[in-house]
């Protein structure tokens, strides 16, 4: 499952399941673009690859303006090269709004990050790797795409936008050797909520647990190697299980905590 000495852009890098992704990717031996609008959060993860024997450059990106991908796309260019692998991570969750409350400057701008900064960076990313003839997109998609979180009317219309836009470009672009494939991450703590929280949530979720962002970064190792050179147009769903069930555990007609013990079984 090697990525060793390939290039790769990790948009909203500096915080969150992108800093893990980055960092995986340094570990691995890639050599690692971190783009984010947070250039201090940039730096620090750029710095840490570095530190850590990797390679890596930091580049402040605001992923809606187009300007500014064009020049992303220029700087790992003139620093590496090329560019292998592009992880379109970057997104805004919040702030969150019931539909009643909603206005067209906050869908603009949810809009604008998520889905057209993932349709930005993927046009630049696409031509450039068709040239070359092969590469490796990878956009992060959210449970919300298919089932809905209560006052997320912008941010779920974007991943199932994100969703449906990778399969497309997977169309157009798989003569051109470029694959397109989505991860889908379900609740994952990257805002460090309580202990309490972290174990309330965890009680739904099949496999027990919140998700950490270090749990995505194998499948986005994966994704971007020769292991996955046949997949295209996929999701792989990285969620301990949420999706896969019809009611949450503690309202089920038999929860977790009425299954068989381990001493019972014969
Ligand atoms: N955390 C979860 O539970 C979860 C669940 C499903 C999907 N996701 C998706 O995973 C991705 C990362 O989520 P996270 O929880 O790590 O979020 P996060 O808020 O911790 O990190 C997002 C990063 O994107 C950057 N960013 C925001 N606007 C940007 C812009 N205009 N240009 C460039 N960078 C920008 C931020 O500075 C930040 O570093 C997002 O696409 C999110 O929708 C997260």
């Amino acid at each position: 499952m090697s990525i060793k000495d390939q290039v790769a852009i990790v948009t909203g890098s500096a915080n969150g399941i992108g800093s893990a992704i980055a960092r995986r990717y340094g570990r691995e031996g890639c050599k690692v673009v971190v783009a984010d609008i947070d250039s201090n959060g940039a730096n620090a993860i750029a710095n840490e690859i570095n530190s850590d024997g990797g390679v890596a450059i930091a580049v402040a990106t605001d992923v809606s303006d187009e300007a500014q991908v064009n020049s992303l796309f220029e700087s790992a260019v003139s620093e590496f090269g090329t560019v292998d692998i592009l992880v379109n991570n970057a997104g805004l969750i919040s702030p969150m709004k019931h539909f009643l409350e909603a206005d067209k400057n906050w869908w603009d701008m949810i809009v604008g990050v998520n889905l057209t900064g993932t349709f930005l960076c993927s046009l630049a990313a696409g031509k450039l790797m068709a040239k070359k003839g092969g590469g490796c997109i990878i956009n992060m998609s959210s449970g919300g795409a298919t089932r809905a979180h209560r006052c997320f009317v912008a941010y779920d219309a974007t991943k199932g936008g994100i969703e449906a836009m990778s399969r497309a470009m997977a169309l157009d672009l798989g003569p051109y050797g470029v694959r397109v494939n989505i991860m889908t991450p379900g609740s994952i703590d990257t805002t460090g909520i309580s202990e309490e929280g972290r174990k309330l949530r965890g009680t739904n979720i099949p496999l027990g647990r919140i998700g950490e962002a270090d749990d995505l970064a194998g499948a986005a190792v994966f994704l971007a190697s020769q292991d996955a050179q046949y997949i295209t147009g996929q999701s792989i769903v990285i969620d301990g299980g949420m999706l896969a069930q019809q009611r949450s555990a503690t309202v089920d007609i038999r929860p977790p905590s009425e299954f068989p013990k381990l001493e019972e079984l014969s």
